[in-house]
């Protein structure tokens, strides 16, 4: 609610004339407050030429909710029939706390709020206007989670602001050095300004209801729960995001998360599943690097009590590993008529660079999971009707068999580090192994003369490798795998992307 003003409002509707008390312009935000034991509250809508959206957000579950009209009459007020004063007009729903209308009224237009008897407390309505998308909206894309240890999580806001790229050309084809030049982030506008929700799935009662109202999810749940380093970043091509890492977490616990942009949108819920309380690996993240990397990778526990490893504590050979590794990769390429002769019309040396950096990565990094629990491997019914839909029209009965298990490798402690780049950490672990489509997108953008080869399917590649979880088994149908996709909103990592 940062920064709206707070306007209390007085009474002026009578029964036989109505005096609109506040005229909405375009743009217009801000807050009200209404008492059960006012009299109606009636805004005049915009004389606009352009179709505009009008929300409103509830931000508190104050029962029974009020009511709301509109009419395209600026001398009649809408409301309820019988109601005395109401005139007709139009009812608008609230959905999850959230009312989106999409409107025209170039001679202007009422909407008037009715206060609900027998509410106990005072009502806050977040009234927006505009003209470029409703203010207020529940996204489609979700929060993303980079991993969990057992006490702590790394997760992401969805993408905004994709970065401007542009493909190099002959004869200057440049690459991104092997530690790559990241510009500097958004400032906040035009980035929004997001918050993290976070809270033990089992806190969600029926006090949690208001699901698409950015006001009331603030209020209802107090917040964000301790986050520190919190930073923008250039995950992927997707754009930027902002990145939550959050500790004082329970062990072996679900957890949902909300993202709230502006005060007025929600992203989520996502799910995420912290480890059990003996998981030994500690979370890496921030290498400029290895954007991708987020996750647990078998590591001793981080140096003077760093809750985490990022570039400025990882030991400066593991650093030099990958660095060295993408510095002679990129110099073969460079042989390649980058930029010119292309070996392929849908593929770039860039994206060769970019699928090496995320394979080497993987293998440098190797990540440490979990198994998901058995109850957790039931597929929804939502999910199994699309899925469904789109494996075969003509089956209508769910699979019985539940979805697979995650792609572990169990390591024992004594067993030499999986990476020879790391360090030994003495205790036995399950590396969540790389999915083969990390390697096979190496296999796929870059030149045929570099000879990239993965393991193949039905010989041993499963031993180093997750399979069939993103494409099918044997590759031939992308997205065909069983889930899929490598990890999903409701806490489930199959294999490390
Ligand atoms: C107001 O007028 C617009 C455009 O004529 C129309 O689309 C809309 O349905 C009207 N709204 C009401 C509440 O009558
Ligand atoms: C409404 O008025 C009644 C009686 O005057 C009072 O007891 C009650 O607290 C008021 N409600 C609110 C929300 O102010
Ligand atoms: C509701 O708002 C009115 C002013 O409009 C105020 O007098 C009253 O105390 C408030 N009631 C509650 C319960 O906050
Ligand atoms: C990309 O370029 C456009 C136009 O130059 C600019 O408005 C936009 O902010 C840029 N985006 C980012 C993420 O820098
Ligand atoms: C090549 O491109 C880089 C960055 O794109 C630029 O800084 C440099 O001046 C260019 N060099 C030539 C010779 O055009
Ligand atoms: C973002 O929102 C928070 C909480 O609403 C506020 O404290 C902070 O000042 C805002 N930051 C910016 C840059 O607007
Ligand atoms: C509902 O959730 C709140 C916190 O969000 C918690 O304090 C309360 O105990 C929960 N109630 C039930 C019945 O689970
Ligand atoms: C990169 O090339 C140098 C020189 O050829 C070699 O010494 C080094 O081992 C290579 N690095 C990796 C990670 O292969
Ligand atoms: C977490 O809880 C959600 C909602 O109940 C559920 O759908 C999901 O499967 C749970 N995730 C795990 C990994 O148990
Ligand atoms: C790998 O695949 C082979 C044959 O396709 C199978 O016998 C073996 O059990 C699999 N290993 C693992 C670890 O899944």
């Amino acid at each position: 609610m940062q920064g709206l003003s707070v306007v209390f409002l007085v009474a002026l509707v009578s029964l036989s004339s109505t005096t609109a008390q506040t005229t909405l312009s375009v743009p217009f935000r801000r807050s009200f407050k209404l008492s059960p034991n006012s009299s109606t509250l009636a805004l005049e809508l915009p004389a606009h030429n352009n179709a505009y959206s009008l929300t409103i957000a509830v931000c508190g579950a104050v029962l029974p909710l009020p009511r709301f009209f509109v009419s395209n009459g600026t001398s009649v007020l809408p409301g309820p029939s019988g109601a005395p004063g109401s005139q007709g007009g139009q009812e608008l729903n609230l959905d999850q706390g959230l009312i989106d209308y999409h409107t025209l009224t170039p001679d202007g237009g009422t909407l008037a709020i009715w206060p609900s008897t027998g509410a106990r407390a005072n009502w806050t309505l977040d009234v927006a206007v505009s003209e470029t998308g409703p203010v207020h909206q529940r996204m489609s894309q979700l929060p993303l989670l980079g991993d969990t240890s057992s006490s702590r999580a790394i997760l992401f806001s969805p993408p905004f602001l994709p970065p401007n790229f542009t493909e190099p050309k002959y004869p200057n084809y440049t690459f991104q050095p092997a530690i790559p030049n990241i510009p500097s982030p958004p400032s906040v506008p035009p980035a929004p300004n997001t918050s993290l929700l976070l809270f033990p799935t089992a806190n969600a009662n029926e006090t949690v209801w208001l699901t698409n109202s950015a006001c009331a999810l603030a209020s209802k749940l107090g917040g964000t729960l301790a986050t520190t380093a919190t930073r923008t970043i250039l995950r992927d091509s997707d754009g930027w995001r902002t990145q939550w890492f959050i500790d004082g977490l329970s062990p072996s616990t679900n957890y949902t998360a909300y993202v709230i942009e502006d005060g007025a949108k929600v992203s989520g819920p996502s799910y995420l599943l912290t480890k059990s309380g003996s998981f030994p690996c500690p979370l890496v993240h921030s290498l400029p690097y290895c954007p991708m990397v987020s996750y647990p990778v078998p590591l001793p526990a981080p140096p003077n009590g760093a809750t985490s490893y990022t570039d400025s504590n990882l030991p400066q050979s593991v650093r030099d590993a990958v660095v060295s590794s993408l510095s002679n990769f990129t110099s073969s390429l460079k042989t390649f008529a980058c930029g010119r002769d292309w070996y392929s019309p849908l593929q770039t040396c860039t994206g060769c660079q970019a699928a090496y950096r995320k394979w080497v990565c993987s293998i440098v990094f190797p990540r440490c999971g979990e198994p998901i629990p058995d109850d957790a491997l039931g597929v929804p019914a939502s999910t199994l009707t699309t899925q469904l839909a789109f494996n075969d029209p003509n089956a209508n009965q769910p699979p019985a068999d539940p979805l697979p298990q995650a792609a572990l490798s169990p390591r024992a402690a004594d067993a030499p580090p999986r990476s020879p780049f790391l360090p030994s950490i003495n205790a036995a672990y399950n590396e969540l192994l790389p999915c083969i489509e990390t390697c096979q997108a190496v296999d796929r953008s870059c030149p045929p003369l570099l000879k990239w080869k993965c393991p193949v399917v039905g010989v041993n590649a499963n031993v180093s490798y997750g399979l069939g979880f993103i494409d099918s088994w044997d590759g031939t149908m992308e997205k065909g795998g069983k889930p899929g996709v490598p990890q999903d909103e409701f806490g489930r990592i199959w294999c490390n992307a």
